[in-house]
């Protein structure tokens, strides 16, 4: 049964910075993601602080808002069938050590926290995650 669904896709400020934003696209569009909306953007610190709120109350929040918010990213929408998991197969674990071999933080990511992409982690955390970059 199909069952399409969007998710948000971020290619972090570690990952544009070493210019690896269209082999990471290619991954997404060869694993059968349609990119239906894009865009490169820098965001303030507050406005990271702002998408990242979920995460307030973490250790790391302060150092990872400065990091989203300290160069340029690529903000995607993608949409495939059960995009949300797919994409988190794709992306693979969140910290690169731990990630399985073919994924793209295993391929690209440097650390935890330079972990080259983000992407929702449920329908409704994709949902307020689109509608943060993408309103209508
Ligand atoms: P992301 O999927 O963008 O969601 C939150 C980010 O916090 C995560 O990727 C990591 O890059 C970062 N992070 C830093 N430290 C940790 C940690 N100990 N556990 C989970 N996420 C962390």
């Amino acid at each position: 049964m199909s069952n399409l669904e969007k998710t948000l896709s971020i290619i972090k400020p570690d990952a544009v910075e070493r210019g690896l934003e269209n082999e990471i696209k290619n991954q997404f569009l060869s694993n059968g993601f349609e990119i239906t909306n894009e865009k490169k953007i820098k965001i303030s610190k507050s406005e990271a602080e702002d998408f990242y709120k979920v995460h307030q109350t973490k250790p790391f929040y302060n150092d990872l808002c400065s990091y989203l918010s300290s160069g340029p990213i690529v903000v995607m929408i993608l949409e495939k069938n059960n995009a949300i998991l797919a994409n988190r197969k794709l992306m693979g674990a969140t910290d690169p050590n731990k990630a399985e071999e073919g994924t793209i933080r295993k391929k690209y990511g440097l650390s935890i926290d330079k972990n080259s992409v983000h992407g929702s982690d449920s329908l409704e955390n994709a949902k307020i995650e689109i509608n943060f970059f993408f309103k209508d």
